[in-house]
Formats: structure tokens, C-alpha cells, sequence
């Protein structure tokens, strides 16, 4: 077995940061060391002076390969996972998608067979529930048993995948029995449905509009809806992609009650605007239509977003990379934004980003490893493996230099691996770098780049949430 050595680091977890040196033997981590204390040989040595060094990131909620809208997300599992790589991410948990009339036994082997073989990183999966029935109430039962143990349900997409509240009880009362966890894509579809329908009859076609037909309301009383229902069944509840500060403060009032209720945002959420990036010109903003949308920097949704990451109500941030390049994709969508399939990918940059918000003085250092890294994990049903460095831990570790510098975007001496013709991060610039990537003890990141291996990825069995009150 390899013998690893990170050493002359700082060690940051979720709860504080210290000089500490990392020892690996294989794929796992088998002490973490007071530096200098102990004599230590090790094949491979990894110098990490004036670096962190940190769990491998955990991005639980990505959507590669999916289909949408007639077309489907440009990220295959392999590229996709071997941008995630570039940027710090060693784990994602990918959606299997059951759409009305599909067996969800059917979709989970054809996901199976989407990712084995392919991925850079290990994965897992959650189950899409778009089609509720006896048969699907039965396969979420069985799919605990294979690892995984989550279920995505919609309020939004009537007629492919939006439940009914009827069907989300069910959903609900079968998860509080079986310990999964219900995710919740909390958005009034037939509301939205309708202020669509008028926008464009109206002749308001363009991607900006995408926003303004799914206001706030119809986010928080979703929201609302979604929370309720789950104190009716009592069923844990996570709720994906949360955008409007009117739908987190309901999520937070849910949790000063002690329910089990937890709120996701992405990166696109704290950094881009209804204003500045749907309302761009043209057709410009189609890079930017993302389901729920972004919102309105005048209102203050951003600022909202950061100040319950800081207070821990916003529990994880993921990315819901969902890439479509804008060539014959975004492109169907020229003169009805509705057509626009819906999506933006940044499984490649979330690490940087939310380190973004350190070196801004927005959160922690530990509250930067909570969000991206040990949060997912417990979320997930992952801790212990994956999310933190411990022994036994899987050897998934960042080395993360907080000196050094990343320019996102396509041009010049930017970073941009993910298979999109655009990049919706364009210009960013990061105080901060990923160095060095290690997915369970083999380095797969370098100053070189990226020197990984396609089917280096495993599938990951998940256990129950271990996040829950
Ligand atoms: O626009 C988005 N979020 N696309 C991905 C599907 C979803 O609803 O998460
Ligand atoms: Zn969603
Ligand atoms: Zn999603
Ligand atoms: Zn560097």
C-alpha cells in the first residue's frame, strides 16, 4: 500500500483550523499528526506549507447528462466529473430522473450505466420521483437497501414532473417509514404556468422574463406548502436550490420549531441577478435561466442568502450544475423563454466561490468546509467516509492555497474545463486556489492539471441522513 504524507498544512474542518500533518496509507487516511512530533516515512510527500488542507468537496446536487426540455445537460458523467476534479470536488450526488410514465427501477439501471466506468470522482445518486404511484412508493424502499437514500420531488413542471399535494403526502408518509429524506423542488408549477402563458402572449419573450414569471411568491408559498406538509407526515425535508429570502425565512421559522427542515442554495444565488445577468442583452440572459431563477440584487436576496449561510440555516451549498451550451440548446428557447432549457453549470468553481465569501469576510473558514464539504456529507448519509479527515476517513483531500489566484471563465488563462460553450462565471476572479487534489489517496489534481483516470470513480451506498434532529 502507497504511503501519503501532506505535511507543514493547515488542517481546517468544520469546527477550526490547525497545523496538522495528514497521513494516508492507500485510500484512506490513518492519522493526522502533530508536525515534527513523530518520524514518518512515506513514499509520496506532499508539501502543503502556508496551504489548507481540507475535505474534498461534496457537491450534493448535480445533473450530468440529464435530459431536459428535448435536449440533455452537455456534461456526461465523465466530463462532468473531471471538471468537478479541477476545482476541489471529489464526490457529487448525481439525480436519477423517473419522469410521468417512466419505472423508477428502470431509470436507476440506466444511471447505473450513464456513470460506471466514466467518472474521474466517486458519486452517488438520488432518486427523482416524478411519477408517484404504488410502484414507485415500493421502489423507494427497495432503493434505500442500494444506497440511495434520498427522493427529489417537484412542485413545478405540471404534466412532467410536478406532484400533486396529494402525491407529495404519500411521498412524505412513505419516507417518515422508511428513513429517506424527501429533497423538495419547491416552486407553484400552475401559477407559474399561467404567468408564462401571459408573458408571452404579451409578447414579453425574452430570457429576462424567465425571472419576472416566477416571482418570489411563488417560491415561498411552495416553500410554505412543502413545510407544512412535511410537519403533517413527519418527514424530513431539504429544500434544493432556494433563491427568494421570503422562502429561507419560512425554512427558518420551520427550524426555530425544531422540524427536521433544511435549506440548499448555489453559488449562482449569491453572486448573479435578475438585473445584471438575466436582463443582460439580447438573448444574452439564456445563459443565465435557471429554475428557481435568479432574483432581484435590489430586493436583497443575495445579502440574505450569505447571512444564513453565516447563521447555519442555510445548510449546504451545491451547485444544481445542469450545463446547456447556448449553440442548440439555450438556442431553442430565440423568442420564448419558456423553450430555454433550464440550467447553469458550475460544478467546476462552487469550492472557489464560497471561498470567495472567506476572503470577502462574508463566512468562516470553517463555515466554507461546513457548507461545501461536511454538511453534504451528514445531509447525505456520507460522514465518517467522506466530508471530513479522520481517521478512516476516505483519503479525499484539497490542498488549497489561499495566496494563489483563479480566473474563471474560456479565455485566455482561465479555468473553464466543463463541456459548455459559454461559461456563466465569465471574469470572476478568486483570491484563492485549488492545488492539489487527492480522490481516496491517489492525486488526481496537480500543478500540472488534471491527471486522473475516467472509471477512477466509484459509486458511493449511501446510508440514512445523519443531519437529522
Ligand atoms: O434549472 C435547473 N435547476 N435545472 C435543473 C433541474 C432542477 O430543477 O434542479
Ligand atoms: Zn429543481
Ligand atoms: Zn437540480
Ligand atoms: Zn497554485
Amino acid at each position: 500500500m502507497t504511503r501519503t504524507l501532506i505535511q507543514g498544512g493547515t488542517v481546517v474542518s468544520s469546527t477550526g483550523a490547525s497545523l496538522q500533518d495528514v497521513l494516508i496509507d492507500g485510500e484512506t487516511v490513518t492519522a493526522l499528526l502533530a508536525p515534527g512530533r513523530l518520524e514518518v516515512t512515506a513514499e509520496t510527500v506532499i508539501d502543503a506549507t502556508g496551504k489548507y488542507v481540507i475535505p474534498g468537496g461534496i457537491d450534493g446536487h448535480t445533473h450530468m447528462e440529464m435530459p431536459f426540455g428535448g435536449t440533455q445537460a452537455s456534461d456526461t458523467f465523465e466530463t462532468g466529473t473531471r471538471a468537478a476534479a479541477w476545482g476541489g470536488t471529489t464526490t457529487i450526488v448525481d439525480f436519477v430522473v423517473q419522469a410521468h410514465g417512466q419505472r423508477v427501477q428502470d431509470q436507476v439501471a440506466t444511471w447505473h450505466e450513464k456513470a460506471s466506468g466514466n467518472c474521474a470522482i466517486d458519486y452517488g445518486f438520488h432518486q427523482i420521483i416524478g411519477d408517484v404511484d404504488s410502484e414507485s412508493l415500493k421502489a423507494m424502499d427497495e432503493l434505500i437497501g442500494e444506497g440511495i437514500t434520498s427522493f427529489k420531488l417537484f412542485m413545478a413542471y405540471p404534466g412532467v414532473f410536478l406532484s400533486s399535494d396529494g402525491q407529495i403526502v404519500q411521498t412524505m408518509q412513505a419516507a417518515a417509514q422508511n428513513g429517506g429524506l424527501i429533497m423538495m423542488h419547491a416552486e407553484n408549477g400552475s401559477a407559474i404556468d399561467v404567468l408564462v402563458q401571459q408573458a408571452l402572449e404579451r409578447g414579453d419573450t425574452a430570457p429576462y422574463f424567465h425571472g419576472v414569471t416566477r416571482p418570489w411568491q411563488t417560491e415561498q408559498e411552495a416553500t410554505h406548502r412543502a413545510v407544512m406538509l412535511a410537519d403533517l407526515t413527519g418527514a424530513p425535508l431539504y429544500v434544493v436550490h432556494v433563491s427568494a429570502k421570503q422562502a429561507l425565512s419560512r425554512i427558518v421559522e420551520a427550524r426555530d420549531t425544531g422540524q427536521n427542515v433544511f435549506a440548499e442554495t448555489c453559488p449562482q444565488y449569491l453572486y448573479l441577478s435578475l438585473e445584471e445577468q438575466l436582463g443582460a442583452p439580447g438573448f444574452d440572459g439564456a445563459k443565465w435561466v435557471c429554475s428557481t431563477p435568479l432574483r432581484s440584487r435590489e430586493e436583497g436576496h443575495q445579502d440574505e442568502l450569505w447571512k444564513f449561510i453565516r447563521t447555519g440555516d442555510v445548510t449546504a451549498v451545491s451547485t444544481d450544475h445542469c450545463p446547456f451550451c447556448m449553440k442548440e440548446q439555450k438556442e431553442l428557447g430565440v423568442g420564448n423563454f419558456s423553450k430555454i432549457p433550464n440550467g447553469i453549470g458550475s460544478v467546476e468553481h462552487r469550492m472557489d466561490l464560497l471561498y470567495q465569501g472567506v476572503h470577502d469576510g462574508r463566512i468562516s473558514l470553517e463555515r466554507w468546509v461546513e457548507v461545501c464539504c461536511t454538511a453534504p456529507a451528514r445531509m447525505f448519509g456520507l460522514y465518517g467516509k467522506k466530508g471530513v479527515l479522520a481517521p478512516g476517513a476516505d483519503a479525499d483531500v484539497v490542498v488549497y492555497d489561499p495566496l494563489g489566484h483563479t480566473s474563471i471563465g474560456m479565455g485566455e488563462g482561465r479555468s473553464h474545463h466543463m463541456n459548455m460553450d459559454y461559461s456563466a462565471w465569465e471574469g470572476f476572479e478568486i483570491d484563492g486556489h485549488v492545488d492539489i487534489v487527492l480522490s481516496r489517496g491517489t492525486v488526481i489534481k496537480d500543478e500540472s492539471g488534471y491527471i486522473g483516470r475516467r472509471g477512477h470513480g466509484q459509486f458511493v451506498r449511501r446510508g440514512l441522513s445523519q443531519n437529522l434532529i
